[in-house]
């Protein structure tokens, strides 16, 4: 038997990247996904695919984090969809580095709405209806702790999702429901090549115990422990899974 075989999850952002690698890890370890996307339904309908080939099972929906309209049709696809829900995976995120000088009241507006506002609601929304016993695990970053130019609001709406963590585990504890977080570092997804020029990507690679970019499934098997039964006991934790970039 499957570590989540018979567990109902849902995953924000599972079409690319770090989201991606948990909707398969997830599933592949049993458990029934439906995942969000906000644009690229053809990277969407691959990832289906690719959890069909696992012989697994997986719905996808498109659903801006930014939108609150959409976080509701999200939750209730998932409830058309899946028998209850026993975890919810916060990944979605924008991480557009902007700085400081630079910054709009719409940029940091839109920041804050999709990386706080709607990890914040998606929680109370999972918090409502998660069976006894499930898991809550939010994707937040290495900047909340090693700042860089740039990232002002994007590490400060991942701060409030730390937040988020710390006392939604007290909130929902008396229930068996864990609530943690998970930082990568430098991590190989379009995101960070994006934002990253390449000789920045060498320097996180050499800079990092392990010599190495982490892989989107390096991060997912940390979330697919957390969101497994052998981590019952850590709860309103931040777990770095950054390949020893910070230690
Ligand atoms: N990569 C890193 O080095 C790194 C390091 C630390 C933390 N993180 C965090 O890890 C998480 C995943 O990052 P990533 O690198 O995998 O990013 P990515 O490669 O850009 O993938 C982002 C995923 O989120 C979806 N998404 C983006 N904005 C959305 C929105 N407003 N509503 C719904 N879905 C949205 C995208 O959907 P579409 O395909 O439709 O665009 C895609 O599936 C984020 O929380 C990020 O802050 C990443």
């Amino acid at each position: 038997m499957a570590a989540l075989d018979g567990k109902a999850a849902l995953v924000t952002g599972g079409s690319r990247g770090i989201g991606r690698a948990i909707v398969l890890r997830l599933a592949g370890d049993g458990a029934t996904v439906v995942f969000s996307f906000k644009d690229n339904e053809d990277a969407a309908k691959q990832v289906l695919a690719e959890v069909e080939e696992l012989g697994g099972e997986a719905f996808a929906v498109r659903a801006d984090q930014g939108e609150p309209a959409d976080l509701e049709e999200l939750f209730a696809a998932a409830e058309r969809h899946l028998d209850g829900l026993d975890i919810l995976i916060n990944n979605a995120a924008s991480g557009v580095p902007t700085a400081i000088l630079d910054a709009t009241e719409e940029d940091y507006d839109r920041m804050m709405a999709v990386n706080a506002k709607g990890p914040f609601f998606a929680i109370q929304r999972a918090g409502r209806v998660l069976r006894d016993g499930g898991r809550i695990i939010s994707i937040s970053t290495l900047n909340t702790v090693m700042p860089t130019p740039g990232v002002a609001i994007y590490a400060a709406s991942k701060a409030a999702v730390e937040q988020f963590t710390a006392v939604a585990a007290r909130e929902f504890g008396g229930r068996g429901i864990t609530v943690n977080t998970v930082s990568p570092g430098a991590t190989d997804t379009e995101l960070l090549r994006a934002t990253n020029p390449p000789e920045a990507l060498e320097q996180a690679a050499a800079f990092t115990a392990l010599r190495r970019l982490g892989q989107p499934a390096d991060v997912a098997s940390v979330v697919a422990f957390l969101a497994g039964p052998d981590s019952g006991w850590i709860t309103g934790q931040n777990l770095r899974a950054t390949g020893g970039l910070l230690v």
